[in-house]
């Protein structure tokens, strides 16, 4: 026989003998890999540590570094984390579920209390028909068994007729209540207040914010004011939900009448170039 054909047959061999003599998969073994480049991604997953012996992007250590779980960058909310949009109100069309656990950064004192009462003013979600009863639901469970279903502090457990309540829960209609920022609401529901018990394990963040409207508009009812979907005369930290829309509205038009300005003014040289 021809000596290069004995070559190429010495040749085929020798890869069919290397293909074979790789480690097969099985067990607990991956078996060999060509290019663990392509097997493995370079880029890694969170919370996974996917180190393996070919890895050339970095040592052990640093992959294991990498893959740690991290706390979010202070002040952030992750998507997703604030509440739920279901509607189109910021423009953008993005439908998520919450849930709820929004960070919070103060501190079960009497100092940090205060701070919240400060620092906390503006309630974030407009106030809407829809707010307002998920509110009113969610008071009645939560709150108004002690607070009453009026706000006046005189709910079931405290009643003369069925009261067992040793103390006297907050009157949300006195003035020194009503003229409180959303804050000491706030701070009170995530943490309580001697003998009242924390509520952020029950309520989500949105459900908590709903409480505090609910609240809200039974004070304002008790001053004869507004506080609903249409207009708000009680306080100026809450937005009601037409006023979002009217805003809305207005900055689409003028930026529709901007776009028909533009669409008649001479077109610049890019323009032309762009044409040709
Ligand atoms: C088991 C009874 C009970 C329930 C239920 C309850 N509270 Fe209270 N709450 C109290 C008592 C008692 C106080 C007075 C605490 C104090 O000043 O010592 C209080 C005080 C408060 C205060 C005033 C805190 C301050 O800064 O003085 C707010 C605000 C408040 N509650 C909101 C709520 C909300 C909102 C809910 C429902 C999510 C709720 N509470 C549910 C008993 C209750």
């Amino acid at each position: 026989m021809n000596i290069k054909y004995q070559f190429y047959g010495f040749l085929v061999f020798v890869s069919i003998i290397s293909l074979v003599s790789c480690q097969s998969v099985g067990g607990n073994k991956t078996g060999s890999e060509y290019m663990p480049d392509m097997a493995h991604s370079v880029a890694y997953e969170a919370n996974t540590y996917g180190y393996y012996y070919n890895n050339r992007w970095g040592s052990e250590d640093d992959l294991h570094k990498m893959v740690q779980p991290r706390n979010p960058v202070t002040g952030t909310i992750a998507r997703g984390y604030a509440g739920e949009k279901t509607d189109n109100m910021h423009g953008r069309g993005i439908s998520y579920k919450m849930n709820g656990s929004v960070p919070y950064y103060y501190a079960n004192s009497e100092e940090d209390r205060a701070r919240a009462m400060v620092e906390i003013i503006k309630n974030p979600f407009p106030i809407s028909v829809k707010s307002l009863e998920k509110g009113k639901l969610l008071y009645n469970i939560q709150c108004g068994i002690c607070h009453g279903e009026k706000g006046d502090g005189a709910g079931y457990l405290v009643r003369d007729d069925g009261g067992k309540y040793p103390v006297q829960p907050a009157n949300f209609m006195t003035d020194d209540l009503i003229n409180s920022s959303n804050g000491r609401y706030y701070h009170a529901i995530i943490y309580g207040k001697n003998l009242m018990g924390g509520y952020s394990d029950k309520l989500s963040f949105e459900e908590r914010w709903n409480v505090i409207q609910y609240i809200r508009s039974l004070q304002a009812a008790s001053k004869k004011l507004e506080y609903g979907e249409k207009a708000n005369t009680f306080n100026t930290t809450d937005t009601p939900y037409s006023l979002i829309v009217s805003a809305k509205n207005a900055e689409l038009a003028s930026t529709a009448s901007q776009n028909k300005e533009a669409s008649v003014q001479p077109k610049t040289d890019e323009h032309i170039n762009i044409q040709h």
